[in-house]
């Protein structure tokens, strides 16, 4: 590691709250700041001051090291961090001139719609995608899967990665997979990220899906409040991950046709405005026959257009009939 990173360069660590950072899981001062003072806080027992203030010197600290944008920055240099910026493809060229030009880095990008709208789907291919070289409009990198429904399928992956000229084998060993059992195992997996991240030089962090262990556990109307809470904490460092490490996430989120309860469905209206008002980019998805229809929603600089692509055996593509008219 970084000697610059370590968390004894931050004056007010000394051994014994090392000691308890370590034993947390927190290795150094990228984690502190990813975690965040109440994260810090709970994982650890220190009081809430201590981790802000401890927090607090770990960014500026990146600040420093030109590793974060200072709190006030010139547009320029606004500029020059987004110009770091870099896009993964999607397999689909409509879908990716929808995206300008693919998922990017330091930015959620939340896929949402109704089940087997493709969601899953695309979250396979984009981690094969990813190990493309950049020539092939991939990152030439590994990616992570966080996969709360247990539908990951690994043999998926294989044949999207055949299909794309990779070695199917090679491309399993770059993505690393974890199952999350419930919300708070959710949480835990995501502490050990930026490890992970380093590890296996992962240029993309998928969470399918964000939300549905949130929501089957916070059922009632009165537990909707710590829901939101929970889900607006895990939302945010999300993000705090894609600045930190310049990599691309990608969400899934459901919606149903049906409301959840008698009262109409709290969560739309709860989880659904956490989750999009921390998603940099959000994807309606829904189907047309054995198409599906994708369309960016509330984006500033994005038209709102819908494009139409296809799931195939090799993963997202375009439309058949687009194919046979440009030949
Ligand atoms: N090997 C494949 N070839 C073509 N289409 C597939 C393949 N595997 C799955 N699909 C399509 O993907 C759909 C399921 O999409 P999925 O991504 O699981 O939906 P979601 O995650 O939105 O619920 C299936 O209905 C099917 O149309
Ligand atoms: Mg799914």
């Amino acid at each position: 590691m970084e000697e610059e990173l370590e968390l004894e360069s931050i004056d007010g660590i000394g051994p014994v709250t090392k000691q308890k950072l370590s034993d947390a899981g927190i290795r150094n001062i990228l984690d502190l700041v990813v975690r965040g003072p109440l994260g810090i806080s709970e994982a650890t027992g220190l009081d809430l001051d201590k981790a802000t203030t401890i927090c607090n010197k770990a960014r500026t600290k990146l600040v420093e090291l030109g590793k974060l944008g200072k709190d006030f920055v010139t547009a320029t240099e606004i500029y020059k961090k987004r110009q770091m910026i870099e896009r993964i493809s999607t397999g689909s060229s409509k879908l990716d001139e929808l995206l300008g030009g693919g998922i990017e880095t330091q930015a959620i990008t939340e896929f949402y719609g109704e089940y087997g709208t493709g969601k899953t789907q695309i979250c396979h291919t984009l981690c094969v995608m990813v190990q493309l070289p950049k020539e092939s409009k991939g990152l030439d990198a590994g990616a992570i899967y966080i996969d709360t429904e247990g539908t990951f399928r690994p043999e998926r992956v294989y044949t999207i990665a055949q299909k794309k000229g990779l070695d199917p084998e090679k491309a399993l060993e770059k993505i690393m997979v974890a199952k999350a059992y419930n919300s708070s195992h959710q949480e835990l997996i995501l502490d050990e990220v930026g490890k992970m991240i380093e590890k296996i030089n992962a240029r993309l962090l998928i969470i399918d899906s964000a939300v549905a262990h949130y929501r089957a556990e916070f059922l009632g109307r009165g537990t909707l409040a710590e829901r939101q809470q929970r889900l607006n904490r895990f939302m945010h460092m999300l993000m705090r991950i894609a600045e930190t490490y310049n990599i691309a996430v990608v969400a899934t989120n459901q919606i149903q046709s049906t409301p959840d309860t008698f009262y109409g469905d709290p969560f739309r209206a709860a989880g659904g405005h956490v989750v999009a008002h921390t998603s940099t980019y959000r994807i309606y998805l829904k189907r047309s026959g054995k198409n599906r229809v994708a369309r960016m929603v509330d984006s500033p600089y994005h038209p709102e257009v819908e494009v139409i692509f296809t799931l195939t055996d090799g993963g997202i593509s375009d439309p058949e009939e687009k194919k046979k008219s440009n030949h």
